[in-house]
């Protein structure tokens, strides 16, 4: 890699956008500080994009992340930036980053914010990203920030459900967050032993098989009949509605919502979020340009942001079929 390629990098900007994710501090604890130890200067971002655009931009130092790793939310303030889906708005925000001498920009954020980022590499910012959304949904990694603290939460808050399901021999619907994606749908469904999972990506709801099943289980002794429902399927109370009407059981639905998002990060969330942060800044000292950063296979990895942005992510068919197996 050519030496002056490394020697432009003087300055690293970070922000962090769309939905927060336990970890976030983590990973902006590591890019400060790393950048810090390589010389750089650090110009933390607020508001993400949103706050990009209105240049609310600030110097961190060492001591600006100190008592952080173990605090969920993002020190930085996040948003959803409607205007970085326009040409004017990517604009604004190149120059933006090139008035502030921000020679590479590290976005932490999920797809969205990824695609936020691309555009600004077409308009020449160099651009490092960093998956963090509790919704797993990002296609070039195993991992993302924030996922392992919201399904452990998840799955202790569905425990406690289960255990008054239990005494008054209840079905209860749980909805979990996850947009369109159905990972926390699916490992809540495993680690909480649901009778039934529904998820977008295999949507085989039938109304009456699922009242046929709930009423077997009851005569064949289930004390209870826990449904892990997904946000991208959603229609939780309705279906609860639904499910007490035609079975004659008492029916519940509880919808975790953003309780999922908040909390002190997992030591997973704290140890990758740290790792990937750190790599995101060596990276751009290595004179690496418009990457993303991932973890597949039990190896932290990089690819280019186009091939990530393109990859396709499948949740597993067979840990479905399972699923199903596990619950009889
Ligand atoms: O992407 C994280 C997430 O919590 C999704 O699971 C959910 O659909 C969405 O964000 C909610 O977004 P908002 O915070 O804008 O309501």
């Amino acid at each position: 890699m050519p030496i002056e390629d490394r020697d432009a990098i003087r300055t690293i900007g970070v922000l962090t956008s769309g939905g927060d994710a336990p970890g976030m501090n983590a990973a902006i604890r590591a890019v400060v500080r790393n950048a810090l130890s390589h010389g750089l200067k650090v110009r933390g971002i607020r508001r993400g994009f949103h706050g990009l655009l209105k240049e609310e931009i600030i110097d961190l130092s060492a001591r600006d992340v100190s008592d952080t790793i173990q605090r969920g939310g993002t020190i930085l303030l996040t948003a959803r930036c409607k205007s970085m889906m326009t040409e004017e708005g990517q604009q604004k925000a190149a120059a933006i980053c090139k008035k502030y001498g921000i020679d590479g920009l590290v976005v932490i954020g999920g797809d969205g914010s990824f695609r936020g980022a691309k555009t600004l590499t077409e308009l020449g910012v160099n651009v490092i990203g960093i998956p963090g959304t509790i919704d797993l949904d990002i296609a070039c990694t195993d991992y993302t920030i924030g996922f392992d603290t919201a399904v452990n939460t998840a799955m202790e808050a569905i425990d406690r459900v289960r255990d008054t399901s239990t005494s008054h021999e209840r079905c209860s619907i749980i909805e979990v967050m996850g947009r369109d994606a159905g990972y926390l749908a699916l490992w809540c469904g495993i680690a909480n032993g649901a009778e039934k999972i529904f998820m977008p990506e295999e949507n085989d709801y039938d109304e009456a098989a699922l009242v046929e099943d709930i009423k077997d289980c009851m005569r064949r002794g289930k004390k209870n009949y826990i449904i892990i429902n997904a946000e991208g399927v959603g229609d939780s109370i309705n279906m609860a509605k639904r499910i007490e009407e035609l079975t004659g059981i008492d029916t519940r639905a509880t919808i975790l919502g953003y309780m999922q998002r908040g909390g002190s990060p997992t030591c997973k969330d704290r140890v990758y979020a740290s790792t990937m942060g750190a790599m995101a800044v060596d990276l751009l000292m290595e004179g690496k340009r418009n990457r993303v950063v991932g973890y597949q296979h039990g190896q932290y990895v990089d690819f280019d942001i186009n091939e990530a942005l393109s990859m396709k992510k499948e949740i597993s068919g067979y840990q479905y079929t399972i699923s199903k197996t596990l619950a009889l």
